[in-house]
């Protein structure tokens, strides 16, 4: 398998607007970029607004920051919730709010 040179995000709740990024991309700056339309108000873990659900491809996030669990239950992210703002993608996600 040839490593990724570019990852696709799919924004389901935006129509399922699907873009490219470089890998390791934050998942908030792409929809910044790409006006993917996931909502947010800090950029800065802060405010709980970036909440979203990675659907398909929780595998190709990084590790959960403790800025997120003090938004997230754990019931939460067992269910694939991150925040956009600190996730990084590094394959294929789909992802709603
Ligand atoms: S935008 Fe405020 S926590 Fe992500």
């Amino acid at each position: 398998m040839r490593a990724a040179t570019t990852v696709q995000i799919t924004f389901l709740t935006n129509g399922g607007k699907t873009v490219e990024a470089p890998p390791n991309s934050n998942l908030l700056r792409v929809s910044l970029r790409e006006k993917g339309g996931i909502p947010f108000k800090c950029g800065g873990g802060l405010c709980g607004t970036c909440r979203c659900k990675v659907e398909a491809g929780i595998a190709h996030t990084d590790a959960v920051k403790a800025k997120e669990r003090r938004h997230l239950t754990d019931e939460a992210i067992a269910e694939g919730y991150r925040m956009a703002c600190q996730t990084f993608v590094n394959g294929d996600v789909s992802v709603s709010w």
